[in-house]
């Protein structure tokens, strides 16, 4: 939705509507106090108990609990959705939507339209010359590479002649715009603001989109003369760096659980030419989480498999991270005795892959290996330097009993004892005066351990508590189901008690308390704050079930912040009597968080 019409724009067509008389084209309104009340169009009833309070511009139904603002009365009552009922509101407001139809997109439209031909042009004109004579040098240095011609063929392989304006004419012949010329990134400008080709004497790699149109070109010098070894369309109206993988197109069709992520345009064609199709490139560049997105997309599981060198091994680092927040499993291909995938094959074999991919580390397993790379001095400082850091990245495994199983795995490899590394793991890198560790070993240490209400699980407890007031008060009737699981008290933060003691004397008392009610009794920020979350993420149908899988979460947020509570205080405690406590109320907490989830 956001990127059809921005909040700001919800926000403005939803405030030129007006509650009151938007709803009383459907329901006959009659003022009481400061609020209106009729029949509710939702339900039948003889008595009025449909709602509508014009100064939080919301409606609320005290029969049937249906309430929102203006959008969702009118997708419930006309049956529409969002974008319907957006669309409906501002042209009754008068306010015009971004339209796909509107003048300037379709401008932008139509030049995209001809960037895209243009590029197709381009790529059958750096097609055929690569066939021609001019090709000739071309063809053979692909050849030598071991490319055979089906592999170049599939590929669309070009070469780009050795000319100023080879393809400038052509292009013109074909009667392309000026403007799509010059925004196609295939030309620059001399002095005299005409235009000459970009790409000369080089090889040509078109970068097709996910459907399979040519958005850009990566060309490839053929003999040591003059410029950098490659050079890339800019980014254009049709492409954006970082927003594609080079051979994506081909690689999703294999429909393979597994995708390799190479650096370069040779190591794809590699790849694919001796049957590992299920492999794309970043090109270079660091990979995006635009791209880990698209990843994962496609696929289960990541293999990262760059170069050798050590930017190639940077940059497996970087990408490592942006993948895992994405939720991709990766796993690191480590090439031995090559540069990179194309050079490996070429020098190996494509069973020699095979072995080696199979052999692929987990992200734990390679960034393990990666830190002892780091710690080669076998001395005592060292050695806990590396397990102090080696706790450190099992931190990052979520599955207990994966995280036991590399325990004993790394335990092993690096001769220590496995409880000692539980331990170390167990606390977070708590200082436990037993082992001594964690002391002048400063930067080691868990850097998560700043403030609570900054953390994640805080703010999630904040969250669906926050939710489950805003349930509550769509149906008031549910205040004992609330009560069975938890109280007032047990709510997070000085707000949310606020909150929570707000809604839940009023019900004790047998007051109504909607979110009219509720709102009425906050200021400010708290007050849009809630307003958001009610108008946001209150549509559902059921509240009963939803509040009762919101207090199921809420019973999990709690024991997770719990546990991040003690193990926040093992970090900073000195006193070996309290850790141990913490230690038995960690394990305690963590079983009982495990037995509800089964
Ligand atoms: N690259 C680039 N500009 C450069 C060098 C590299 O854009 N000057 C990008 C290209 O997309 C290239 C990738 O980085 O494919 C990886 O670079 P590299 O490993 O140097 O090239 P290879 O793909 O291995 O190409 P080749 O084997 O032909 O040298
Ligand atoms: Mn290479």
């Amino acid at each position: 939705m956001a990127d059809y019409v921005s909040e700001v724009m919800i926000d403005e067509i939803r405030s030129a509507n007006d509650i009151v008389d938007f709803v009383s084209e459907y329901v006959q309104l009659e003022k009481r106090g400061k609020d209106y009340f009729g029949l509710c169009p939702f339900h039948r009833e003889k008595t009025p108990s449909f709602s509508v309070i014009p100064n939080k511009q919301i409606y609320y139904c005290f029969g049937c609990n249906k309430g929102g603002n203006v959008l969702h009365f009118i997708m419930e009552i006309e049956k529409l959705d969002f974008k319907e009922a957006l669309k409906t509101l501002a042209d009754r407001a008068k306010i015009t939507l971004p339209d796909m139809n509107s003048a300037t997109n379709e401008k932008e439209i139509m030049l995209k339209k001809e960037i895209a031909e243009l590029n197709r042009e381009a790529a059958r004109f750096f097609y055929n010359t690569f066939l021609s004579d001019e090709g000739s040098g071309a063809r053979e240095y692909l050849a030598k590479r071991e490319i055979t011609t089906k592999t170049s063929r599939h590929f669309g392989i070009g070469y780009a002649p050795n000319e100023w304006d080879g393809l400038y004419k052509a292009a013109l012949e074909r009667g392309f715009s000026k403007e799509a010329i010059s925004s196609s990134g295939l030309f620059s400008l001399n002095k005299n603001g005409g235009f000459f080709d970009k790409f000369r004497n080089r090889l040509m790699f078109p970068i097709f989109n996910i459907t399979g149109s040519v958005i850009a070109f990566g060309g490839r010098l053929i003999d040591d003369s003059d410029g950098p070894k490659y050079m890339n369309s800019p980014e254009t109206p049709v492409y954006s760096k970082g927003r594609h993988l080079y051979a994506l197109n081909f690689a999703k069709a294999v429909q393979s659980k597994q995708l390799f992520v190479v650096e370069g345009y040779m190591d794809v064609i590699a790849m694919h030419q001796s049957g590992f199709s299920n492999t794309v490139a970043s090109l270079g560049t660091a990979l995006t989480e635009n791209q880990a997105r698209l990843l994962k997309k496609y696929a289960e599981e990541i293999v990262i498999c760059y170069d050798s060198d050590a930017a190639g091994q940077a940059a497996t680092l970087r990408g490592l991270d942006i993948l895992k927040n994405v939720g991709c499993t990766v796993k690191v291909l480590t090439i031995t005795d090559a540069k990179d995938p194309d050079e490996f094959i070429r020098k190996n074999g494509n069973a020699a892959f095979k072995k080696l991919a199979s052999k692929a580390d987990s992200l734990v397993e390679y960034k393990v290996s990666k830190l002892k790379e780091k710690y080669t001095e076998d001395t005592v400082d060292g050695r806990k330097a590396l397990i102090l850091e080696i706790a450190q990245v099992l931190l990052q495994v979520d599955v207990s009993v994966e995280r036991e199983m590399y325990i004993e795995k790394f335990a092993k490899e690096n001769n220590i004892s496995e409880s000692a590394l539980q331990e170390l793991v167990d606390t977070k890198l708590g200082r436990t005066p037993s082992t001594g560790l964690g002391k002048k070993t400063g930067g080691l240490r868990s850097e998560s351990s700043g403030k609570l209400s900054e953390s994640r699980t805080y703010s999630k407890c904040v969250y669906d508590e926050r939710m489950l007031i805003a349930f509550l008060c769509m149906d008031n009737n549910l205040l004992k189901v609330v009560e069975k699981k938890i109280s007032k008290d047990d709510f997070t933060g000085e707000e949310n008690k606020m909150l929570a003691e707000i809604v839940f004397s009023a019900l004790e008392q047998g007051k109504p308390m909607l979110f009219s009610n509720l709102l009425d009794r906050l200021e400010g920020p708290m007050a849009s704050q809630f307003a958001a979350l009610i108008q946001k993420d209150c549509a559902t149908d059921n509240v009963r079930d939803a509040l009762n899988s919101k207090l199921t979460e809420i019973v999990h947020d709690h024991l997770d912040l719990e546990i991040e509570m003690a193990r926040a205080e093992v970090r900073e405690s000195d006193d070996p009597i309290r850790v141990g406590e913490l230690l038995k109320l960690i394990a305690e907490k963590t079983a009982l968080r495990k037995q509800i989830n089964n």
